[in-house]
């Protein structure tokens, strides 16, 4: 199916989008939700027919889908108007599976739970009721000690993931830009007012950017033109949590050997470099550490460290950079969004790291069995939250072949992570994972079909990319130059293109 590209004017479509936001707000909301229960179904459809116990659920199915047929209708009715001026055309597009797409999936769950299980230190997976969910399980004598604040209740010993979400999600967060720029918030539709102000805080006061000069001028300190760093520049880096755990083992020197090392937040080095290493090419910080900008730049002693502030940007950091004449770089970090899944500042920095670099290894994150109490290496006990269903987290995130852990119980360099999937089981996993989930330009060659909105790049790429390594500049040609930025709460994933103008 050939897909029609838009370049957009959308000052022009402005009026009119107006007039529909109500409307599109409605429709999308009725969408997501057709397309769960569809993808249900479809899931169910599948999985029982591979039980052969199709024949018992086919009342049950063909009831519902008859009712989903006329929800279905009336839908793609409204949403066609709207799916012409958002350039999500595609979101109908080619989702059967091929037999060749359930057998990645089978063949990404079936090699999943052999890498739990070899390597996750007690922990086993089991398949759920469809080719996408997991379920990730500590052993029965694990003691959970974090309490829920709200609800008193202990956390519990196994907890779901979806698989197919996983492996479409952090696959496009490996060809994302994840950095806040101007061109990005020229490029998105109502992006100073809706957007811009979200960024810098006390933007309630700003009025949602009306005068765009005072806006720019607040985020003008850490709004790059367009992004400082590209997919793959990287090779090998390193994402260094602060568990109390690093001091365990001397990683230093293997820290050091990584072409770059991510930090987080107001973790020191002076002092402690025999387990955590000199080396410190980015820092992610939460608001509290950004707004201690000034002891933050002094961790690093060559003072190079890039900082990337995952929140807004606040009048006291502007000022800070100003009067300390802070040289260091700073950016905003543009994420994707993966639910309630991923919101700290570690799940942040590794999501920087995959955006950057080609393999990314994690220390310093509490992995372990049989920790006691949360601390950092540098001070007495946090505040840790969901701390075995972050362990699970991160053991799915190995076994999907983004990320290598290592902590006190997997200290060797040169441990091999078994039953880690080839690249061409991910790929083919990704791809039917996309048309289940029905992204946008799912079951496409090209990776510029997942482009929901596209602009013109302002003249920039330069003389940089031909300097990039090897990998990356064989992405930018397989990409053609087109920044891709991953669009928040877009419901299918679809990202915002800047496409190179020559
Ligand atoms: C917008 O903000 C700028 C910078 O603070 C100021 O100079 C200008 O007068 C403001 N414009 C309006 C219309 O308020
Ligand atoms: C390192 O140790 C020295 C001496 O104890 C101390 O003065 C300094 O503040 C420490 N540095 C950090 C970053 O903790
Ligand atoms: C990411 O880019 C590579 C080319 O470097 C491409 O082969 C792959 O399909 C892209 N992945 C996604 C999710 O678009």
């Amino acid at each position: 199916m050939q897909r029609r590209r838009f370049v957009f004017n959308f000052e022009d479509l402005n009026c009119i989008l107006k007039l529909l936001v109500g409307t599109q707000l409605s429709v999308s909301r009725l969408l997501v939700q057709i397309q769960r229960e569809h993808l249900f179904l479809e899931s169910r459809v599948l999985r029982s027919h591979s039980e052969s116990i199709y024949h018992s659920d086919r009342r049950f199915h063909s009831m519902r889908l008859l009712q989903l047929g006329f929800l279905l209708a009336l839908a793609s009715g409204l949403s066609a108007i709207l799916i012409y001026f958002t350039g999500t055309s595609n979101l109908y597009g080619s989702h059967r599976l091929s037999d060749e797409d359930v057998e990645a999936l089978q063949s990404l769950q079936g090699g999943f739970r052999k890498c739990v299980s070899a390597n996750g230190l007690g922990l086993q997976a089991v398949s759920g009721n469809d080719y996408c969910q997991v379920t990730i399980s500590f052993p029965g004598d694990t003691a959970s000690k974090w309490k829920d604040p709200k609800t008193g209740e202990v956390e519990g010993l196994s907890f779901d993931f979806n698989l197919c979400e996983a492996v479409a999600t952090w696959e496009q967060v490996r060809n994302s830009t994840t950095i806040l720029t101007k061109e990005f918030i020229d490029a998105l539709p109502n992006g100073w007012e809706d957007y811009a102000w979200r960024r810098i805080n006390k933007g309630v006061l700003l009025n949602r950017c009306a005068n765009k000069t005072l806006c720019m001028e607040k985020l003008s300190l850490v709004l790059p033109e367009a992004p400082p760093y590209y997919p793959r520049q990287f090779g090998r880096c390193a994402v260094i949590g602060n568990s109390g755990d690093l001091l365990q083992t001397r990683f230093g020197k293997e820290i050091d050997s990584y072409d770059a090392v991510i930090r987080e937040n107001g973790a020191p080095i002076q002092n402690y470099t025999e387990y955590v290493g000199k080396k410190s090419t980015f820092r992610l910080l939460n608001r509290g550490s950004a707004k201690a900008l000034d002891k933050v730049v002094e961790l690093d002693e060559t003072r190079k460290e890039s900082l990337i502030i995952k929140t807004t940007i606040h009048d006291i950091m502007n000022q800070m950079i100003r009067e300390i004449r802070i040289k260091n770089s700073i950016y905003l970090m543009l994420g994707a969004s993966f639910g309630s899944a991923a919101k700290g500042t570690g799940l942040k920095a590794l999501e920087f790291a995959l955006s950057i670099c080609e393999s990314v290894d994690m220390y310093g994150f509490t992995v372990d069995p049989g920790y006691k109490e949360w601390t950092r290496y540098f001070s007495e006990s946090r505040k840790g939250h969901t701390p075995l269903h972050g362990r699970a987290y991160y053991q799915m995130m190995e076994c999907l072949g983004l990320i290598r852990i290592h902590s006190p119980m997997r200290a060797d360099p040169n441990r091999v992570v078994k039953w880690v999937p080839s690249q061409s089981v991910i790929r083919a996993a990704r791809i039917a994972s996309e048309k289940l989930l029905r992204r946008v330009g799912a079951g496409s060659a090209d990776p510029l079909a997942a482009c929901a909105i596209t602009r013109k790049q302002v003249e920039w790429k330069s003389t940089m990319v031909s300097s990039l390594r090897k990998a990356a500049v064989d992405h930018q040609i397989s990409v053609k130059a087109t920044t891709m930025y991953p669009l928040e709460h877009n419901p299918g994933h679809g990202m915002l293109c800047t496409v190179s103008a020559s």
